[in-house]
């Protein structure tokens, strides 16, 4: 059930709780710099910054469409599928994926290493101290033979596998890409796809499994049973996690939404939450989200006591690219009749009839040790709510490369319904 009135009450149980743990807890270890930081080549920097406007169109685009889901995108990985259709691609093919990059004056293989170190740099598990699984794959119609060079270049820039399917035999094609998703993410993605629309193409998919790792985490014992609105008048109960710390973060008055930035682990990326003030739909904030407008919220974040509520939920999404990324220029590639693919199969026979997107990001409490010395300080005092119990954007923003490791939003996490309150 859902009891605003209580809000404030259990802020002060949970400051409470936090303190007197303060008193228990052992000094925290700062996190330490693991390697010595490399900088990113000039052509991965390109994708790095022009990926947070790929990540806005495409977002745009998918939110335009889908009436009320959930939105989970990578924007670097899908940079980097498109990077696989330059690869395979010739002629206009080819060069339309520049385009979409804006890296229409960027060699070719440079286009190819840019997009694979800004990947390599930004999923490192150990600099970054983040659970990031990507599995890629290509599935040809079984008619087609991969050119060798294809194979072995796929590979080693885009870590992509590949494999021949029949798609004419829609259910067990459908079951043989639910399997390579569920064992390529440890079982996390069980489900990509229900149906194969298209028999006669080839299909680029990603799986992926995220899971933020916090840089300061959330304790496992502050998360509890809520209820997060979907509507006004439709409820879901899930589990939230609630933490009081000093973030970053932006109150804006005049268009009545917050701005929340948390770091992640060696505060090398940070999650970006943009929240209206109360449940509704997001279309009045997805109309201000530009880029312009964006970097001018986060100009305006700063160094706040907040008390945080955020779903513990995992969320799996899986979305169709193509026609999105058509909307976006990419029109040959997915044309039966225009696609010159032939890089990959050494003939003019291929063209590209789905770009399946799929991640799992599980929303949890852990995270490296809390520094504690400020709780029962005052620079926690009155700190300000974000409670987010309806829907909301996120974007995960990668500090050191500039670019966008994730936008989605949360409109309809997995829980039961409850009983209609208002
Ligand atoms: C495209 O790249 C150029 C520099 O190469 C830059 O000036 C421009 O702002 C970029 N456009 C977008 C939409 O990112
Ligand atoms: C595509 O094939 C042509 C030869 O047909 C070759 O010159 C070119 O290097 C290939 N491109 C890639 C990216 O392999
Ligand atoms: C992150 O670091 C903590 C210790 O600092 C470690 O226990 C945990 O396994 C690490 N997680 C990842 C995903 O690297
Ligand atoms: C970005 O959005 C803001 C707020 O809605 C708007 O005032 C501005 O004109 C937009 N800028 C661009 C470049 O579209």
């Amino acid at each position: 059930m859902y009891f605003p009135g209580l809000l404030l009450n259990n802020t002060t149980m949970w400051l409470t709780f936090l303190v007197s743990l303060s008193l228990l807890a052992k000094p925290s270890s700062a996190a330490t710099a693991t390697s010595a930081d490399k900088v990113l080549s000039n052509h991965a920097t390109i994708f790095a910054d022009n990926s947070a406007s790929l990540a806005l169109s495409l977002y745009q685009n998918m939110a335009k469409e889908k009436g009320a889901e959930n939105i989970l995108i990578s924007p670097v990985v899908v940079a980097s599928s498109l990077g696989l259709v330059a690869l395979g691609g010739k002629g206009s093919t080819a060069s339309q994926v520049k385009t979409i990059l804006n890296a229409s004056k960027v060699q070719d293989e440079q286009l190819h290493s840019g997009l694979a170190e800004l990947l390599t740099e930004v999923s490192d598990p150990k600099a970054r101290n983040v659970t990031w699984k990507i599995s890629s794959r290509l599935y040809g119609p079984s008619s087609v033979t991969f050119v060798d060079e294809f194979v072995k270049s796929s590979k080693k820039h885009y870590k992509c596998d590949h494999s021949k399917i029949n798609f004419r035999d829609k259910k067990s094609a459908v079951k043989s890409i639910n399997e390579w998703a569920a064992k390529s993410t440890g079982g996390k993605l069980p489900e990509v796809t229900k149906e194969v629309e298209n028999t006669d193409g080839a299909m680029i998919i990603n799986a992926m499994f995220f899971k933020p790792h916090w840089d300061e985490k959330f304790h496992p014992k502050m998360v509890d049973d809520r209820g997060f609105l979907v509507t006004s008048s439709h409820a879901v109960s899930l589990q939230m996690m609630h933490r009081t710390g000093l973030f970053d973060f932006y109150d804006d008055t005049t268009n009545k939404l917050y701005l929340l930035s948390m770091p992640l682990a060696q505060k090398k990326s940070t999650v970006v939450f943009i929240m209206p003030y109360h449940v509704e739909p997001l279309e009045r904030l997805e109309k201000m989200l530009n880029k312009t407008q964006l970097d001018t919220w986060m100009g305006k974040m700063k160094q706040t006591a907040v008390a945080v509520s955020l779903p513990k939920v995992s969320m799996e999404v899986s979305h169709n690219l193509q026609k999105h990324l058509q909307e976006l220029g990419l029109t040959e590639a997915v044309d039966k009749s225009k696609a010159d693919l032939s890089n990959v199969s050494g003939k003019k026979d291929l063209y590209l009839s789905s770009v399946l997107h799929a991640a799992a990001l599980e929303w949890d409490t852990h995270g490296n040790e809390i520094d504690t010395s400020i709780f029962g300080t005052e620079k926690l005092k009155s700190p300000k709510l974000f409670y987010a119990d309806h829907p909301f954007i996120f974007l995960i923003k990668d500090k050191k490369t500039n670019s966008v490791l994730f936008i989605g939003r949360m409109v309809r996490p997995k829980g039961e319904k409850m009983k209609d309150e208002l």
